[in-house]
């Protein structure tokens, strides 16, 4: 068996600080709120909490634009109150990681302030400067916020780089006191106690400038996204290994990057046992089949992507495993049924995945079955990016038709409503109306009550959890996918030594047959999520059943 380590064994959670949960009654979470919610953690069996950013910041992007890497935004609390929730947590026998975002800061940060005033000041070279060209943009890389990534100044006319909102300008990685700013800062947190980071958009630290222009016809307002020009372009890993070895090295701690862009064939560069650079990283690519507007969830295609992931990194390096977060709009709304069978899809994709070879993470609400909210006018969104892709239309005189239907369906405004604590006003979350919407099924869909309830999506998770921890197979044993053409189901092995677990899930709304080739009478069932089996050969619409070899 491969090298035990805490955070394989680990099942973390995700919490969203601005939705989860105010403790001050001013209508925004904070880090006294999570304190209130420690116990909720560990009774769900929670042993690492990352909380998404909680530095000071203007909010642009919700926190994710931050003004001062190591003081605390005034809305959350104090370090103080950091310092007390740090403590809690790890007195309750839980571990505390943070969001480390350092592709770029806020436009507010006093390094861009500094950096813009003239040519000549020390921070200049601390961001990205170009000149224009005959009066235009450097160039015609769009931003992944809409928009061209150039904004021009009037301290100097120059254009500084932002991949995403024009209000979180790009640091300069090439630049050696960047980096050594940055890794001093990291250093700092680890100093203090906290057990890691969660690496924020790091693949687009390096941008390959040299490769110029992309090729499409742009009329000036309309920009593409440039991910082939900033997205783990090479050269990155020698800034990463830098990184690593000045930092995350010296302590024992986790990391999990935020990895847009890498591919199961260079994941080992990244989280190789060996030489990798992070423990584990998110990987994207299962993310496209979210669009699935037109042809519905492919099961074959999530069943080759996961797989894909799991065989190359086998013995090799680790996996993170996660169907939600902060940038996604809800499962059981896009992949499951939240109508006719919101209880069977939440649990059947959550079996599915979180069993898988790897460290789980879940996302607050996810274990709830929190759905999409019903956005009725595009003002209502509170994304950076939708309000960009708003006013670009509006300048250009285009109508904005269209964009409620899309974004109700797929923005990641969906999960940032708030964390549904019980039936009372506000879903619990406050007293005072919330910074964003509650969704208006809280009454049904909340802690309080399906905490009281055995078969509450929240009630499973808790059994998945502790069925999880109960054997090693379920952290170190082998993935092996069975029946990889099955249109339907997705079913896996996982093998240690003599201990064989066979996890199987109906991923679609109809009954299907299981394979012949299975043999299940000689396994013994551990969970499910029907009230029994009613048909050993038949799963039911989004059934999902784990085994156990005898
Ligand atoms: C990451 C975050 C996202 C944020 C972006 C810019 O993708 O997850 O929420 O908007 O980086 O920091
Ligand atoms: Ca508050």
């Amino acid at each position: 068996m491969e090298e035990r380590i805490w955070w394989k064994e680990a099942v973390c959670y995700q919490v969203y600080p601005r939705s989860f949960n105010d403790s001050n009654q001013d209508g925004i979470g904070d880090i006294n709120g999570i304190r209130e919610k420690l116990d909720y953690l560990k009774d769900l069996g929670i042993d690492v909490i990352w909380v998404s950013p909680i530095f000071k910041s203007p909010n642009d992007d919700n926190g994710y634009d931050i003004s001062d890497y190591q003081d605390i935004m005034d809305e959350f609390g104090t370090m103080e109150d950091f310092d007390l929730l740090l403590k809690e947590t790890h007195d309750k026998g839980m571990k505390l990681i943070l969001d480390l975002v350092i592709n770029h800061t806020s436009d507010e940060h006093p390094w861009f302030i500094e950096s813009k005033s003239s040519k000549d000041n020390p921070k200049r070279d601390w961001y990205i400067w170009k000149e224009g060209q005959q009066g235009k943009e450097p160039n015609n890389w769009g931003s992944i916020f809409n928009g061209s990534v150039w904004e021009q100044t009037p301290e100097t006319d120059e254009y500084y780089m932002h991949i995403f909102s024009k209000k979180q300008p790009d640091l300069n990685w090439e630049n050696e006191q960047v980096r050594s700013a940055l890794y001093n800062m990291v250093n700092w947190w680890f100093n203090k106690g906290i057990d890691g980071f969660r690496v924020d958009a790091i693949t687009h630290i390096k941008k390959s400038f040299d490769e110029g222009d992309l090729q499409y016809s742009n009329d000036d307002t309309t920009f593409k996204p440039a991910f082939e020009r900033y997205t783990n372009r090479p050269g990155i890993l020698e800034y990463l290994s830098e990184l690593r070895d000045q930092t995350f090295n010296h302590f024992d701690i986790m990391t999990v990057g935020e990895a847009n862009g890498v591919t199961p064939e260079n994941a080992e560069d990244w989280v190789g046992f060996d030489h990798g650079i992070f423990n584990m990283i998110f990987q994207f690519e299962h993310l496209g089949l979210w669009n699935t507007e037109e042809t519905g969830f492919d099961v074959i295609q999530y069943k080759e992507i996961m797989t894909k992931w799991q065989n190359q990194l086998e013995s090799k390096g680790w996996n993170a495993l996660f169907i939600e977060n902060h940038d996604q709009p809800r499962l059981v709304s896009t992949w499951g049924d939240d109508e006719r069978y919101w209880y069977e899809s939440a649990t059947s994709h959550a079996t599915n995945y979180f069993l898988q070879k790897g460290t789980p993470f879940i996302y607050q609400g996810q274990e709830l079955g929190m759905t999409n909210y019903p956005f009725e006018s595009i003002y209502e969104f509170d994304d950076i990016a939708i309000k960009n892709e708003i006013t670009l239309k509006q300048i250009k005189g285009e109508s904005t038709e269209g964009l409620l239907e899309t974004h109700r369906k797929v923005s990641r405004d969906n999960s940032r409503t708030v964390m549904q604590w019980d039936t009372t006003k506000h879903a619990g979350f406050s007293d005072v109306e919330p910074w964003f919407h509650v969704n208006p099924n809280y009454k049904q869909i909340n802690v309080e009550s399906e905490l009281e309830d055995e078969y509450s999506v929240l009630n499973y998770y808790k059994r998945l959890i502790s069925l999880k921890k109960s054997k090693d197979v379920f952290n170190y044993g082998v993935y092996q996918l069975i029946d990889k053409e099955h249109p339907q189901i997705y079913s896996y092995k996982r093998t240690l030594l003599s201990d064989e677990v066979i996890i199987m899930s109906n991923l679609t709304n109809e009954e299907a047959l299981i394979s012949k080739d299975i043999n299940l009478s000689h396994y013994d069932l551990l969970l499910g999520n029907y009230d029994e089996v009613r048909q050993i050969d038949t799963l039911l619409p989004f059934e999902t059943r784990v085994y156990q070899l005898r």
